[in-house]
This record gives structure tokens, C-alpha cells and sequence, in this order.
């Protein structure tokens, strides 16, 4: 199906739902982890797709991540809200209603809140349903402010129920944690492409955009001692292991990064340590020693690459608020 089929499908919106002012169900197509863990151990190189990291203990670790202090980019990207809050509320300007991509973490979504003045709305957006709901409704119920979930994927081009929740407001999208650098080039100007058509005209988006740097400090940050992140990584075996009945040697895996360059960007791996194999529904797959797997990728951009990533879309950067000794980027871009 279409994704234009699925968005103009009137049984896909509830309004009211429970709390919120709308539930929109593009149902996005469900994975299929089985599959795609074939695909991706029959493939040269092998390779699987980062959402298989997110189950509920993933999520644990990835919260655990943004709380070590050799993990800058949660810490980075408060401290540009908290020290800039006046400045970035005033060029949002006032009326607005949030739409944001990936709704993961209420406390970013309440920092922004706080400095907007006159926000008129929530809506979040994330593929994980239940996920969704639960987290969309408690929001609702703490701020009383109108609420809307949006269960898509970020491929999805959403047609929003505005009037349900201002018929009046302009719309901010809001894309933080720098999530855009763990999706391709093409993909992240996709999204912002079809953000444009879903928030309309004279909207705004606030992005988080991690900028290149020292080499020493991404590694730091993303295969710290304390071995979190590689935990983090490594956790997609036990899921492969005991959710689809694999037969696998977890202590012949270890994690991996690599840091490249132009553009920047960090590469995730789960690597085997000596020759070994996974055998999954009578079919065995080989490693050798040293074989990788990628798991994940973090782009990190110069303000130069973002800029050209931005001409493919209707957004022009207009305020750029940047953390220097750790390079970090809030971003307010306009389509007008
Ligand atoms: N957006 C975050 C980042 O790139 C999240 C992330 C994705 C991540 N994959 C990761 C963090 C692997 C640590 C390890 O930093």
C-alpha cells in the first residue's frame, strides 16, 4: 500500500482517544525480525537494521548511555536549551504547536514547552504503538495541554488532524538527540521533505544535529570503558538467540566501532572474535575471524553538509544555536 493510501484511510484516526485529542494509526508495516535477520547474516557484508537494538532492555541501556559522562550529546543538547532558552523561544515565536519525530524522551519535549511562549500543542510521533500511547497519554494528563499521537514511521507522510488540536497554531517540528545522523543522507532529507508537507506553511523545525570533531572523543563517547554502549549493541544476539530460537556462542562476539571520515561518522559492529557461526531455522551462518556485522551508524555533520543536505529540501537554516567546545547544533530552520 501506498503511503498516501494509508495517510487518507479514515478509519486510521480516533478522535477523541481516551485522553488525547486524536490517536493516528498509519500502521507502519510491522518488522519482521526473523526475516530480517536472514537477510542480514546472508548478506555481504553482514548487516542489520539498528531498530532491533530498542526492545525493552535495549531502551534501558540506551537510557543508561545518555546518563555516562563520557556520552556528550544528551548533556550537550540540554545544556544549548538551558543556556540559550530565551533566545530560541522568542524565534519560535509564539502559537505554535509541536509535532515531534520520535517521541522518546518527555523531558526534552518539557524543556522545549517551557521556553515557547503560547504553546498550543503535542503531538509526538514513533512506529512503537503501545510505546506511544502510554507515554502520549501520561504527557497529556501532567500538562493538559492538547495532546495528538501519530503511530508512523519516519517514511510516513502524515496528513494531521490540525483543528483537533488548533485549528489557529503554526506547527514546529522537532527532531532532537540527533537522531537525523542515524539515518542515511537520502533518508534524513526524505524526512525533512515530507516534514515540510505535513507541518505547511510557515512552519519551523527545531533540529538537533551533532557536528564533527575530535576523533578521540567520539570513540570516548561511543565505546566508553564502562562497556555500556557495547552492551547496548551486543544485546541483539540475546534477542536473536532466545526470541528466534538461534543457536549462537555470545562470548565469540565482541562490539566494534570504526570513526570515518567525509562526512564524519562512527560505525557500530558486532564482531566475532574467532571463526564462528549462527545457526537460525537449519540454516547456519559462518563468520570468519574478525567478520563484522554492522548494527548502527551516527553520522556526525558540518554545518557545510547539513546546509547541503537542506538545499534538497524547503528548509533554510535561520538560527543556529552551537555548543563550541563540544560541537553540537540546535537548528531552527523555516520553509518560507
Ligand atoms: N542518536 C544517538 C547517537 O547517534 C543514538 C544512537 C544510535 C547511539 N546508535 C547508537 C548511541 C549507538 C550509542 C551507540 O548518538
Amino acid at each position: 500500500m501506498h503511503e498516501q493510501d494509508r495517510a487518507a484511510s479514515p478509519a486510521a484516526l480516533s478522535s477523541p482517544y481516551g485522553d488525547l485529542a486524536f490517536l493516528l494509526d498509519l500502521d507502519p508495516p510491522a518488522s519482521d525480525f526473523r526475516h530480517d535477520v536472514h537477510e542480514g547474516l546472508a548478506a555481504t557484508p553482514k548487516r542489520l537494521s539498528p531498530m532491533y537494538l530498542y526492545d525493552e532492555r535495549g531502551s534501558l541501556f540506551f537510557q543508561k548511555i545518555t546518563t555516562l559522562e563520557t556520552y556528550y550529546p544528551t548533556r550537550t543538547e540540554r545544556s544549548l536549551f538551558e543556556d540559550n532558552a530565551r533566545a530560541i523561544g522568542e524565534a519560535i515565536g509564539p502559537g505554535r504547536a509541536v509535532f515531534e519525530y520520535g517521541a522518546g524522551s518527555p523531558e526534552k519535549i518539557e524543556l522545549l514547552l517551557s521556553l515557547m511562549q503560547d504553546p498550543r500543542g503535542y503531538v509526538g510521533m514513533d512506529i512503537s504503538r503501545e510505546f506511544l500511547i502510554e507515554g502520549m497519554q501520561a504527557f497529556a494528563a501532567r500538562t493538559g495541554l492538547p495532546v495528538g499521537a501519530v503511530c508512523a514511521d519516519f517514511n510516513d507522510i502524515a496528513t494531521l488532524p490540525k483543528d483537533l488540536i488548533d485549528p489557529e497554531a503554526a506547527w514546529l517540528g522537532f527532531f532532537p538527540g540527533s537522531t537525523i545522523g542515524n539515518i542515511s543522507t537520502d533518508a534524513a532529507g526524505a524526512l525533512l521533505r515530507n516534514a515540510a508537507a505535513t507541518l505547511g506553511r510557515g512552519a519551523a523545525f527545531l533540529l538537533g544535529v551533532d557536528l564533527e570533531k575530535d576523533p578521540d572523543v567520539l570513540r570516548l563517547a561511543y565505546d566508553e570503558p564502562a562497556g555500556v554502549t557495547a552492551e547496548f549493541i551486543l544485546n541483539i544476539l540475546p534477542r536473536i538467540r532466545d526470541e528466534l530460537g538461534a543457536s549462537l556462542d555470545i562470548g565469540a562476539f565482541k562490539y566494534e566501532i570504526d570513526i570515518r571520515d567525509n562526512p564524519q561518522r562512527i560505525e557500530m559492529y558486532v564482531t566475532a572474535v574467532d571463526a564462528t557461526e549462527i545457526r537460525l531455522d537449519g540454516r547456519a551462518y559462518g563468520f570468519d575471524a574478525g567478520e563484522r556485522m554492522q548494527i548502527s551508524r551516527s553520522q556526525k555533520y558540518s554545518l557545510e553538509g547539513l546546509d547541503s543536505l537542506l538545499d534538497s529540501t524547503p528548509w533554510r537554516r535561520e538560527r543556529t544555536w552551537i555548543d563550541e567546545a563540544c560541537p553540537y547544533a540546535l537548528c531552527l530552520l523555516g520553509n518560507g
